[in-house]
């Protein structure tokens, strides 16, 4: 019998949404934290420049679908809680090679699962009463609104229509099954769309962001008319720290920032901020960079949240308005070419190639 130190367990955090949670908690708490990432094309441990120096911060290279790494660093560090972002993220990649999907996705989270579960059991009472294992989803899993429906809530049906999306619907079933089974203390959290520093430039906000910048065209899938709804990434990161406060054990909560945009205006408005904050007038508006090209197979067609019961029960809300958050993030990647430039490797530019170079403009 063991107890739980003042440690916590973090998956990916060397990605996009772990490393803004990894420096907020570093930021907001005395807990340490050890970070277990494979540091795959999505994760950079540049991310964590900022606490390099800070002991409280571990970062280990290692896969999650290593069950005897997994078990060697539940009982080397004892952590209260387990915050799982580990993923592969981008739905487009999901097309092109759903296998890598299904491996870290579901293979990763039944090992993160089953571990934990061994880990959870030989605790002291007191050490398992204060055990929390968070599971990190998406609104995705929920399928595709018609324009009038209403917002995903917690009990609406699932239907994933990606690879993507079914990888990361199955992992929600395996946490939901280790807390009715086993009675381990599991939550999980569906968020919407994030944005904010940090995220690697194949998802929309980023790619558009540096193609604005550098005068490049600015592809649009379809119609430009598939609405996301969008939260700035510090208000994701408070709302899990909410949902290890005080989330009730076996409960899912939706995340969402109440931002419902079209692409295409989304587009524009990040057109408008780039030209703000760095006019160029020979290459004139930005928007005029705006490609309509070939649909993403199978695209949602709109996603929006309803985040009424983590704000009544939790009293989270998000603090970032979308244009403020947006004015912010591209404030970011105009002032850090350098990280730019360090993920921008050829690995980067074979995709973008493979990606785009068959959606001709429509
Ligand atoms: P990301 O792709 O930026 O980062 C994923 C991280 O996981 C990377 O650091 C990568 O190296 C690491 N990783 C991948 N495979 C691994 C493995 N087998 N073992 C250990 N580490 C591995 O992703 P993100 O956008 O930060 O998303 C984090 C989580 O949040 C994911 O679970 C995702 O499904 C979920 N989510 C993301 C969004 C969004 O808008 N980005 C919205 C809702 C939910
Ligand atoms: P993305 O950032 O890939 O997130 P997700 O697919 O998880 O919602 O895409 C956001 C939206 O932007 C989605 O509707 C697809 C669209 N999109 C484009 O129109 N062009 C692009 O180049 C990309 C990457 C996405």
């Amino acid at each position: 019998m063991t107890n739980v130190r003042n440690t916590i367990l973090v998956t990916g955090g060397a990605g996009f949404i772990g490393s803004n949670f990894v420096l907020q908690w570093i930021r907001n708490c005395s807990d340490a934290v050890v970070n277990l990432d494979l540091l795959t094309y999505a994760g950079n441990p540049d991310n964590l420049a900022a606490i390099e120096d800070d002991s409280r911060h571990k970062l280990v290279r290692g896969d999650i679908c290593d069950a005897e790494l997994v078990a060697a660093l539940l009982r080397e560090h004892r952590p209260k809680f387990i915050v799982h972002f580990a993923a592969e993220s981008h739905v487009d990649r999901s097309i092109v090679d759903p296998g890598a999907f299904i491996r870290t996705n579901v293979q990763g989270t039944f090992t993160l699962l089953e571990q934990a579960r061994l880990y959870w059991s030989e605790l002291d009472e007191a050490g398992r009463k204060e055990f929390r294992f968070l599971h990190i989803s998406t609104d995705e899993v929920y399928g595709t609104l018609g324009p009038d429906d209403p917002a995903f809530s917690e009990i609406s049906a699932y239907a994933p229509n990606s690879p993507y999306a079914a990888s990361k619907a199955a992992s929600d079933h395996l946490a939901r099954a280790y807390f009715h089974t086993y009675g381990l203390p599991v939550l999980t959290t569906n968020c919407s769309n994030n944005y904010g520093p940090f995220q690697f430039p194949e998802k929309l906000i980023p790619l558009v962001i540096l193609n604005a910048l550098e005068g490049k065209p600015l592809p649009v899938y379809g119609d430009g008319c598939n609405v996301r709804d969008w939260l700035f990434v510090e208000d994701h990161c408070s709302a899990i720290c909410a949902v290890l406060d005080r989330g009730r054990v076996g409960e899912t909560y939706n995340i969402g920032g109440n931002s419902e945009r079209k692409n295409l205006d989304v587009v524009t408005a990040i057109c408008d901020l780039v030209d703000d904050l760095r006019p160029d007038t020979a290459l004139g508006p930005r928007s005029k960079l705006i490609t309509f090209v070939a649909d993403r197979p199978g695209h949602d067609r709109r996603y929006a949240i309803d985040a009424t019961k983590i704000s009544r029960e939790l009293g989270w809300r998000p603090d970032e308005e979308f244009i403020s958050g947006l004015r912010k993030t591209v404030a970011w990647y105009l002032d850090h070419g350098s990280w730019v430039q360090s993920v921008r490797t050829g690995a980067y530019r074979d995709w973008i190639r493979k990606n785009y170079e068959e959606r001709l403009p429509q």
